[in-house]
């Protein structure tokens, strides 16, 4: 016997786009349920980026999870770009009159996870084998195992926030979706320490050795990446092995500043483009990773997870309190002028930043465009105005 049960808004997966998602439509009144594949812990087991725009800080207050963040997350005014030893930086206060917050994308989950066990709206975590029926009728479904029974959430609407790798995207006809895919022959493996970072701001190298980014979560914990290739294995990267491939990339400022010590995580991850269109079938609305994946330069994975949220939660609320569906029907367009401008911006300083090709007249062209960047404000004005986060 399955069990059955009803809620207006099905959501599949419980990482940012679905939790962010769930705490919107619960604060308007809109019943909604989360299924998620892993347990709880494992979701706050992944380490994942940290720079969140200003827009995405405003989301997270009107979700009414903004105050961690607020105590313990740090502005940013600007951020430092070393290209082959020397650093630069540009300034975002200056150009833009915007800042960046860092603080790390685990925290915000675990944010949105206590601000949802607080209103004690249901999230069913460890739910396998979830299949999502009936998407192009006006009464879809979802089918899964939890705690060892079978059973089916009846529903409105259903929001596929389940990543790249999840369920919902798969579930829609290949004839009807569209895939753009830029896959980089390379990959960033980044560690966690806690040790001071190097520098108050965000540092992006540019190195003949190729790519790295000194970041942070904390005045005591820094992370850090470099380029590497894809067929890198994760066991022959003892710690010592990567402090000794980062330091010569740095300036001599952050060589001499640099604290080493134990990696508490160290993981590699691939580089890649990709846009999923449309981000809506039937009943069925795409959002997040599951619709689109950034490379990390630039940080745009959780901005655009949390923009298409935005614009998704307002539809739905449109949908129940103003009986208008004009946000449902413009929903792919407008998340998807904004998605192709952030893939964009990740995509250009992607190829900007990191050793490509061994052809010279590559490696020319970065160095004069970086030279331009750096002398001209009306450029400098353009990477800050995208860094920030473009508007809504
Ligand atoms: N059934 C249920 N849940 C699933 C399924 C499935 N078949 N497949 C995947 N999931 C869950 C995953 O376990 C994960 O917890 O969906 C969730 C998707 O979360 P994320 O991958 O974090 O995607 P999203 O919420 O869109 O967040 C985007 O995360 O990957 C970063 O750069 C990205 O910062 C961006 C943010
Ligand atoms: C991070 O701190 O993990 C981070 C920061 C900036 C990026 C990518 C990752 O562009």
């Amino acid at each position: 016997m399955r069990i059955q049960t009803r809620t207006q808004v099905a959501i599949i997966g419980a990482g940012p786009s679905g939790l962010l998602l769930g705490q919107l439509l619960h604060k308007h009144g809109i019943d909604n349920v989360i299924l998620e594949r892993q347990t709880g812990e494992y979701v706050l087991g992944r380490v994942r980026a940290g720079v969140i725009e200003q827009v995405t800080i405003d989301l997270l207050d009107e979700a009414g999870v903004g105050a961690r963040m607020h105590a313990d997350g740090l502005v940013h005014e600007g951020v430092q770009i070393c290209v082959d030893g020397v650093r630069h930086r540009i300034s975002f206060k200056e150009m833009t009159g915007k800042a960046v917050m860092v603080y790390g994308q685990t925290e915000i989950t675990k944010d949105l996870m206590d601000g949802r066990a607080a209103v004690g709206a249901p999230t069913i975590y460890a739910a396998y084998d979830v299949a999502l029926h009936d998407i192009s009728s006006e009464k879809p479904r979802v089918t899964f195992r939890a705690d060892g029974k079978e059973q089916e959430l009846l529903c409105d609407f259903i929001a596929g926030c389940d990543g790249f790798h999840g369920i919902s995207r798969k579930t829609v006809a290949p004839t009807a979706i569209t895939a753009h895919e830029r896959v980089y022959p390379l990959g960033w493996l980044g560690v966690l320490s806690d040790t001071p970072p190097v520098s108050d701001e965000l540092i992006y190298v540019r190195h003949p050795l190729g790519f790295a980014l000194c970041s942070m979560r904390s005045p005591t914990r820094s992370r850090y990446y470099i380029q590497c290739s894809l067929a890198e294995d994760i066991e022959s990267w003892p710690d010592e092995r990567f402090w000794e491939e980062l330091k010569p990339r740095l300036d001599q400022e952050a060589r001499d500043r640099l604290v080493t010590g134990p990696s508490i995580e160290k993981s590699i991850a691939p580089l890649r483009s990709f846009v999923a269109e449309p981000m809506r079938f039937g009943r069925l609305f795409l959002a997040g990773d599951a619709a689109h994946i950034v490379p990390p330069t630039g940080a745009k994975g959780l901005n655009l997870a949390a923009s298409d949220v935005r614009y998704l939660s307002q539809a739905f609320i449109e949908h129940y309190a103003e009986k208008s569906d004009a946000g449902l029907d413009h929903y792919s367009d407008r998340a998807l002028a904004r998605v192709w401008k952030a893939e964009r911006f990740s995509w250009w300083m992607t190829m900007l930043m990191h050793r490509i090709s061994d052809n010279s007249f590559d490696h020319k062209i970065q160095l004069a465009e970086l030279d331009y960047l750096f002398r001209s404000k009306a450029a400098m004005t353009v990477f800050a105005e995208n860094y920030v986060g473009l508007p809504y």
